[in-house]
């Protein structure tokens, strides 16, 4: 299925690490989770301790392992009930095989590889995690250090090329329009961008003086004392975005590109930080309320972004770009290059 990806697209998926989870999302023994990505299904998985990553598919005869997003359990393929576990694939009435038959059969496995506790894949990467990352891998180390447990979890097709969904969640130009109510209210005025390799920090205040200071007073039920104090994100080339108020939740999106045309497959998880002891109910409504507003920001994304012509070029040269839109600007470099 690879294959129908345009030739930009496929090479972004084979060459590059791909940002998919957090290790707090796989943390017990049996812990797994299911991300839908081009050329079927990704499964992450804690095997006796240690994570893997595969293609959710039974080398048998395709069934597949998991279905829903994430859950523990065991991997046991409901068909004919082949196993995978402690390393091994394991047949169901094994002397029913030709045992030479059975001989080059596995899970289909990718690479991993952690910055932190933030787990990337990778199908056949060029480089390092850190050599890709850069400057960026330790920015996002602390950040994925201050989290502990996911909140939220929202999957669904997105209808729209994942570089669009990109695009929007790397400029503010659209928050007025766009987020009249859920992200324009915190008057985000832009502080600093960071060009980290083909990776993009941003950072911008909150404008508005009374969330601002709402938000500040929440400090002391959070240890994150040296996070960013106003709106923090970092693009994780290609298809990843981490970003971050004051440092007490992280959203994390990505947006898989779909073997079907003009289609993304994303993922937006909350991920919340280091509660201080005894301030867990003080936070409750915090994290709740959060989760409902990026639920309600992610909603008005797609339904701007489902309304981009699948006719429209994002190759073309001579697109024009506000300030606001430096790091869309930026993107369109990196991949014009890319593709060259
Ligand atoms: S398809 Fe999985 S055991 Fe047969
Ligand atoms: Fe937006």
């Amino acid at each position: 299925m690879t294959a129908v990806l345009s030739r930009l697209d496929g090479r972004l998926l084979t060459d590059f690490w791909h940002l998919v989870a957090h290790r707090a999302e796989l943390a017990e023994p049996g812990a797994w989770l299911r991300l839908d990505w081009p050329g079927g299904d990704l499964a992450l998985f804690n095997d006796e301790g240690e994570i893997l990553a595969f293609d959710n598919v039974c080398p048998h005869r395709g069934a597949r392992y998991f279905t829903g997003d994430h859950g523990v359990g065991r991997v046991v393929c409901a068909y004919h009930g082949w196993a995978y576990r402690a390393g091994q694939l394991r047949v169901a009435q094994r002397a029913s095989f030709d045992e030479a038959e059975l001989a080059g059969l596995g899970l289909r496995r990718f690479r991993t590889a952690w910055c932190g506790d933030f787990l990337f894949v990778g199908l056949a990467p060029v480089e390092s995690l850190e050599a890709q990352l850069g400057e960026a891998f330790a920015d996002l180390e602390r950040a994925s250090r201050r989290i502990t447990t996911r909140r939220d979890f929202n999957a669904f097709t997105f209808q729209a090329n994942w570089r669009v969904g990109v695009e929007n969640a790397l400029e503010g130009y659209h928050v007025n329009p766009i987020h009249p109510q859920t992200l324009a209210p915190l008057g985000l005025v832009d502080d600093r961008i960071d060009y980290q390799g083909r990776n993009i920090g941003y950072l911008a205040r909150i404008g508005q003086a009374r969330t601002a200071k709402g938000l500040s007073v929440m400090k002391r039920f959070f240890e994150v004392d040296d996070a960013y104090e106003g709106y923090w994100s970092l693009y994780v080339f290609p298809f990843a975005m981490v970003s971050s108020t004051f440092g007490y939740s992280y959203a994390l999106q990505t947006y898989f590109p779909s073997a079907l045309p003009n289609q993304a497959h994303f993922c937006s998880r909350l991920l919340t930080s280091r509660v201080k002891p005894g301030a867990e109910t003080a936070v409750e409504g915090f994290f709740e309320s959060s989760a409902q507003v990026n639920r309600r920001i992610f909603e008005e994304d797609h339904a701007i972004c489902a309304r981009v012509s699948p006719a429209y070029d994002m190759m073309r040269p001579g697109r024009v770009f506000a300030r606001a839109e430096e790091r869309v600007r930026r993107l369109h470099a990196i991949l014009t290059d890319l593709n060259g």
